[in-house]
């Protein structure tokens, strides 16, 4: 059975936990994810992959504290058994090692799904500017690592207590100025962030790879829960995904879908 080595809140609400999962760290590719089921009751939630340590066979997760289930693998203390894991799932991010120059642009959490990314492009000697966005300066995370990897960082925060007043897109043009033109940008974080930031990208002629969330819930592509429209096709985001084209998604329905249930998953937890 599978164990919660050590637990810790990064930020409001926001734990790193490592896990152990020496399969799943074995064949894990950054992009992929896990789905955790933590107790018997528990409800399955997928998760990203944000680290791996090969020779002690750990994953780290960062996982925010939402609903009930994510608040329950927050609140489990180290030690804690896992009733099973299931991945790696969902396919390996696409790496083209012929850039030269790779953006990345998250908000909040997102960069958690863009740091292993980050990593594997730092690792082939390609350069990596990463601007990252949050609600308020306690909500900063990952910092730290990122900067190990990153060549530029520029961070942004909607109230301005850390670094720009405003939004990581809003980041996307000085950045350009400064570091020049980016071969392509890897998005991550909520829906509308994301789809304002894959137009931004696109009016300076930039290619966009956004990691998409929908909820999802075998993810092995038999139950049809996370299905989302990519240019105008049917795609399973837990098999076919998480990443897909920006340009190709419909924002519209992914965000009317992830509204669909937001009462009643709220009224089921009351
Ligand atoms: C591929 C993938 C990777 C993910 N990686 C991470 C991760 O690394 N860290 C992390 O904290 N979360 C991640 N998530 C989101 C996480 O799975 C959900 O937050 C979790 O399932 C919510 O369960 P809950 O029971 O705690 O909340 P619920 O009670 O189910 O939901 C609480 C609120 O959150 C909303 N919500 C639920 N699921 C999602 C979702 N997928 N996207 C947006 N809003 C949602 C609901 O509409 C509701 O308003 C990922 C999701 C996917 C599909
Ligand atoms: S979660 Fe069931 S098909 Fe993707």
């Amino acid at each position: 059975m599978e164990k919660i080595i050590s637990t810790e809140e990064i930020a409001p609400r926001i734990h790193r936990i490592v896990i152990t999962a020496p399969q799943i760290a074995k064949m894990w590719h950054p992009g992929q994810f896990l789905i955790i089921h933590l107790n018997e009751d528990s409800e399955r939630i997928p998760l990203t992959i944000c680290k791996r340590n090969l020779d002690k066979g750990e994953l780290t997760l960062i996982v925010q504290a939402i609903g009930e289930s994510t608040r329950e693998i927050c609140g489990s203390p180290a030690g804690s058994d896992i009733r099973d894991v299931l991945g790696p799932l969902g396919m390996p991010s696409d790496i083209d090692e012929n850039f030269k120059s790779v953006l990345f642009v998250s908000g909040g959490i997102g960069i958690t799904p863009l740091y292993p990314l980050i990593q594997r492009y730092h690792e082939l000697g390609i350069q990596t500017t990463v601007l990252m966005g949050f609600r308020t300066a306690k909500n900063l995370i990952l910092d730290s690592e990122v900067k190990e990897v990153a060549n530029n960082i520029m961070i942004a925060s909607d109230d301005g207590t850390l670094g720009e007043k405003g939004l990581a897109l809003d980041l996307i043009a000085p950045a350009i100025e400064k570091w020049g033109k980016f071969d392509h940008v890897y998005i991550a974080g909520p829906v509308r962030m994301m789809q304002y930031t894959v137009s931004e990208a696109a009016k300076f002629g930039i290619k966009s790879t956004v990691s998409l969330n929908p909820l999802m819930i075998d993810g092995t592509g038999m139950c049809g829960g996370c299905r989302v429209n990519i240019g105008g096709h049917i795609k399973f985001a837990c098999v076919d995904g998480p990443e897909f084209d920006g340009e190709l998604v419909d924002f519209e329905k992914l965000a009317k879908k992830l509204g669909t249930y937001k009462d009643h998953q709220c009224r089921i937890r009351q």
